[in-house]
């Protein structure tokens, strides 16, 4: 089983190579994001394997077909990026459905107590023995309502923090969870009501700009809004219109809309084209960090093994517990989906 691995970065390779060795994979790396332009490279190999910023669109999975590739192996959860509708009957998709969700939530907490105790500051200036305290001043999570938008594994992992700093937790699910332990609210009640909201549900068409010029109006005032989820659940314009008019105390950033070309990049010897971006790094309440959330040995390991795994279950038996179904998308309540039967 050769697999090309696509948009690689050092901190894949470690956790690939040892899985791969252990059940007999051959990882080969290629720096390239997957796109129109690069599929040539997959010539000769079994499947793909790529991340949350290759472009796996109708055209590139035509040619990965054509070329007689046969798997597109997610080593991410979100799917995006892959048009799964367009692969039915000629490319099969899996993911890597859950690793550790707690490396993204705790990287959402993480983002949240820095920006609300100002610890980016702080950092900044006894770095540089200004140990003065003026404009630290911060506030205590402790009875404060977070909103929670999306309860999955992540959604849960973040409340179950949140749970310990004695928030009051507001949850909104498009399919709530039974016994959960908190009680679901409409979206409505988490956007008026909320002093902390944070989002965890899929990009979907109908998530997109869940966060957007119609929800300024009802947010409460100074809220911070944490996006650890898909940069599109958030329409950036109307974060920066929303910190700008005060509405919005503090973004925690971990994605942007407009991400694909700029994170997990070096681009700090360029002019930075994205105006909206550039205006959100200079507000003094916005953190931005680079799709790092995922970023844990833990999870890289799990991601790493859960790939190979998949690899060699789909080219092994025709099929894979973690197969993405174009009918829903719901790996886990698709009784087709969990069956493999998707195509
Ligand atoms: P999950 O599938 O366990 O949970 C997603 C939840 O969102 C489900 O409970 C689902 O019912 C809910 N949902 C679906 N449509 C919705 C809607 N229209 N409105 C409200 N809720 C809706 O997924 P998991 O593992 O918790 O991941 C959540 C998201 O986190 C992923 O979709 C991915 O985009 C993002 N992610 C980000 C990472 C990072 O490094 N920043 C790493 C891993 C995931």
């Amino acid at each position: 089983m050769r697999i090309a691995v696509f948009d690689t970065k050092n901190y894949d390779i470690p956790a690939l190579e040892r899985a791969g060795k252990e059940k007999g994979v051959e990882f080969r790396f290629f720096e390239a994001k997957l796109g129109e332009d690069t599929a040539e490279l997959a010539r000769g190999y079994d499947g793909v394997c790529v991340f949350v910023n290759d472009d796996v669109n109708e055209k590139v999975l035509d040619k990965l077909h054509e070329m007689g590739v046969k798997l597109v192996a997610l080593r991410c959860a979100g799917y995006n990026n892959v048009d799964v509708r367009a692969a039915y009957g000629k490319v099969h998709v899996v993911h890597v459905p859950a690793y550790s969700p707690h490396a993204v939530a705790e990287h959402a907490f993480a983002l949240l107590l820095t920006s609300i105790r100002r610890i980016h500051k702080a950092y900044n200036r006894t770095r540089d023995f200004n140990f003065s305290l003026a404009g630290l001043t911060g506030f205590e999570l402790h009875g404060k309502t977070v909103g929670v938008i999306g309860t999955g594994r992540i959604g849960r992992a973040f409340i179950d923090i949140a749970k310990g700093f004695g928030m009051k937790i507001l949850a909104y699910d498009k399919f709530p969870a039974k016994d959960a332990g908190f009680p679901y609210v409409d979206l409505e009640t988490i956007l008026r009501e909320s002093d902390v909201i944070s989002l965890h549900c899929p990009l979907t068409e109908e998530t997109r700009h869940l966060i957007g010029k119609d929800s300024l109006p009802l947010l409460k005032k100074g809220v911070v809004l944490i996006n650890t989820s898909r940069g599109a659940l958030v329409d950036a314009e109307a974060l920066l219109e929303g910190i700008k008019s005060r509405v919005i105390g503090a973004a925690c950033l971990d994605v942007y809309e407009e991400e694909s070309d700029i994170f997990f990049e070096d681009v700090s010897g360029h002019i930075m084209e994205d105006d909206v971006l550039a205006r959100l790094l200079s507000m003094p309440n916005v953190i931005v960090t680079s799709h790092q959330a995922f970023l844990t040995e833990e999870a890289l390991s799990a991601i790493a093994e859960t790939t190979a795994e998949n690899v060699v279950e789909f080219f092994r038996d025709g099929v894979s517990k973690n197969e993405l179904c174009y009918h829903c998308g719901k790996i886990d309540s698709c009784r087709s989906a969990r069956l493999g039967k998707c195509f």
